[in-house]
């Protein structure tokens, strides 16, 4: 049975494909060659390299350099250290990226802290983590950005507003409730050990699922008229593999049936979709956003390379 669908979305792809031609306007009006970015990728991890096929499709057509290096999936600490250390040195490289996750053996910390911080895309260097906690961001990561572009795109009011973020990651959790505690909302970012997670997040006005389980954020956890923003991308390949509550969802059924495989956030759409008052689809949500604000941050870091501001 095709439910009604209440809450308005908020559509990524459309602000995402204005911020890439921004990004592309503002690199057409710098000095010398496009700016180039280096993705360092060990291989081993499907999804990665779908992600890192389509940031470098993005960073090219907007006229931005993009190369990827590979690495194998079992190669040495040492050996990504020295690639990253051959980007650092490079003068033809303004941005490097380095795709998460990384295999057990290479220990993340470790490997952001070896980049060059002015060419650090994701903010993950630990002076580009500090100058963002203190409210003077350099390089902002690239999902968290892409939420607070959204909802600034779409009006929808941050400060003053209860905020709850599922999840404590570098990489998102911990960077977007910066984000938004700048901006004065009151933020409370919850992990695996936070007691009553429904009672907590049905308080919340802006709730953002960011923890990678496929439909974890049901109705229960949503105030009616909150904003959703899921930023999960669970791949779900037969419908054994789905939660229960979303195998009998029509989308998930149709998808693998069709396409043999399924994409999913971490909040079951179809049934938030009745109490919310504004969500994020996936696909088509987060998603293009992140990858727009890859080449904002590419285009920052060719400005700091070339003796410019970051920003205007
Ligand atoms: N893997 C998933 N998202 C990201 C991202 O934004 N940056 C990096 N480096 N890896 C990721």
């Amino acid at each position: 049975m095709e439910q009604k669908t209440t809450a308005r979305i908020l559509d990524g792809t459309a602000l995402a494909r204005r911020l890439r031609e921004e990004a592309r306007a503002q690199a057409a009006d710098l000095p010398g060659p496009p700016p180039g970015l280096r993705v360092i990728l060990v291989t081993g991890d499907p999804a990665s390299e779908a992600y890192v096929s389509s940031k470098t499709k993005a960073t090219r057509e907007a006229g931005l350099r993009a190369e990827t290096i590979r690495l194998p999936s079992d190669a040495a600490p040492q050996a990504l250290l020295d690639e990253i250390d051959r980007a650092n040195q490079s003068a033809e490289i303004d941005g490097i990226l380095v795709q998460l996750p990384l295999p057990p053996g290479l220990d993340p910390r470790r490997i952001f802290d070896a980049l060059d911080p002015s060419k650090d895309v994701d903010g993950l260097h630990p002076e580009n983590v500090g100058l963002l906690h203190q409210g003077r961001p350099r390089f902002v990561p690239c999902t968290p950005a892409g939420i607070v572009a959204l909802l600034e795109a779409n009006e929808i009011p941050i400060a003053g507003k209860r905020a709850v973020i599922l999840g404590r990651s570098e990489i998102v959790g911990k960077p977007l409730a910066a984000l938004l505690t700048a901006r004065d909302a009151t933020v409370t970012l919850c992990h695996s050990k936070t007691r009553d997670l429904p009672t907590l997040c049905r308080q919340a006005e802006i709730l953002v699922a960011a923890i990678g389980r496929p439909g974890f954020v049901t109705e229960d956890f949503v105030a009616e008229g909150a904003t959703v923003i899921d930023v999960g991308i669970n791949r779900i390949a037969s419908l054994e593999e789905a939660p229960a509550h979303l195998r009998n969802s029509e989308a998930v059924r149709r998808s693998i049936e069709e396409k043999g495989k399924a994409l999913v956030g971490d909040v079951d759409f179809a049934r938030v979709s009745q109490v919310a008052g504004a969500l994020t689809p996936v696909p088509g949500g987060i998603g293009p956003l992140t990858v727009a604000m890859l080449l904002r941050n590419t285009v920052i870091a060719a400005r700091l390379g070339r003796g410019l501001p970051a920003r205007d």
